[in-house]
């Protein structure tokens, strides 16, 4: 296969996910076009760059021309009719399959190059369902990066059945060579290896908030100290968000029917009640405007 040198990448969405995508994409001289459905949510998420970038450089991370540079390799639209010239496309919307398969078709009929990658940042959905909503299946991948996407250095890389080997290649090297991230590699099973581990563990941690076995100061001191772990599965689950975390459990569960996967009450409740963590100033903990957590 001829396939060009991947220089011009889309991002769709740009919630703390695609943001962060689209930053990493933007620091490693790409040329980056995010899709927001609005022009507030654009505004919203190039504000998140930004942030992100400002920290960068007081963080001795980048430099300011660098964050400069950045910020101009950056542009949004509401049109994903733009994303025509895209040679790879990272979807990461919302956790959810209908939403997702939508986009998918429309991307598909949209980038011309046949060589293009279509990739989803789904952390559980099987690529499978998003490639089978596509006329081009073999040009459809999972790239499943972690929060937060500048500082964790790792791509989880998903091929299904009719993925070719090419187009995987490319991804591949995109995100180890562009992007500077080490990549493993998954079967199409949901939750692939991250969140297959992942998920039981926080899921079980909100058992034990549920049931009074322990408080959520004392499990997350127990694995942060206890296990040197950066952050305890509560404050973690609340990074996360618990939408998405119950969005998760509910896609792995649908494939496994392993009651580890099944999401507790608590966590249906809070998600109900839109305490959903970080991003909503509320979870399990709180968070003020600074994005310091403080007790419940
Ligand atoms: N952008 C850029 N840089 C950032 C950043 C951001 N959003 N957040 C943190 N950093 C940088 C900081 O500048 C700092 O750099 P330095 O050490 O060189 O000064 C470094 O990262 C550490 O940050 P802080 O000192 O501010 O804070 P902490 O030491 O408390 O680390 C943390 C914060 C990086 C979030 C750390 O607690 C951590 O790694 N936690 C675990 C996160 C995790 O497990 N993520 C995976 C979630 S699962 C997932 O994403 C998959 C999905 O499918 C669910």
């Amino acid at each position: 296969m001829t396939s060009e040198k991947i220089q011009r990448v889309g991002v769709i969405g740009a919630g703390q996910m695609g943001a962060g995508i689209a930053e990493v994409c933007a620091r490693a001289h790409v040329d980056v076009l995010v899709y927001e459905a609005t022009r507030e949510l654009a505004a919203a998420g190039r504000a998140r760059i930004l942030r992100s970038l400002d920290r960068g450089v007081s963080s001795g991370k980048i430099t300011e021309r660098e964050r400069e540079q950045a910020a101009w390799r950056l542009r949004f639209t509401s049109d994903l009719g733009d994303f025509a010239d895209r040679q790879l496309v990272v979807e990461a919307v919302i956790e959810d399959e209908k939403v997702k398969t939508e986009i998918f078709a429309e991307l598909d009929k949209v980038v011309t190059d046949p060589n293009a990658v279509l990739a989803s940042n789904t952390s559980s959905i099987p690529i499978m369902k998003l490639g089978m909503s596509t006329q081009q299946s073999n040009r459809v991948v999972g790239m499943h990066f972690f929060n937060p996407v500048p500082v964790l250095p790792l791509v989880e890389l998903v091929t299904t059945l009719m993925t070719s080997p090419e187009v995987a290649e490319r991804a591949e090297s995109f995100a180890r060579d562009v992007l500077g991230k080490e990549v493993v590699r998954s079967a199409d099973r949901s939750g692939f290896i991250a969140n297959a581990l992942l998920v039981p563990y926080l899921l079980s941690a909100i058992r034990m908030v549920e049931s009074g076995f322990a408080s959520v100061e004392d499990i997350d001191k127990t694995i942060s100290l206890g296990l040197a772990h950066p952050m305890g599965p509560l404050k973690l689950a609340d990074l996360i968000g618990l939408d998405t975390v119950k969005a998760i459990a509910d896609s792995m569960y649908e494939e496994f029917k392993e009651p580890l996967y099944s999401p507790p009450p608590l966590l249906l409740r809070m998600v109900e009640a839109g305490r959903l963590g970080k991003k909503s100033g509320h979870g399990f903990y709180k968070y003020p405007e600074n994005g310091q957590s403080s007790g419940k």
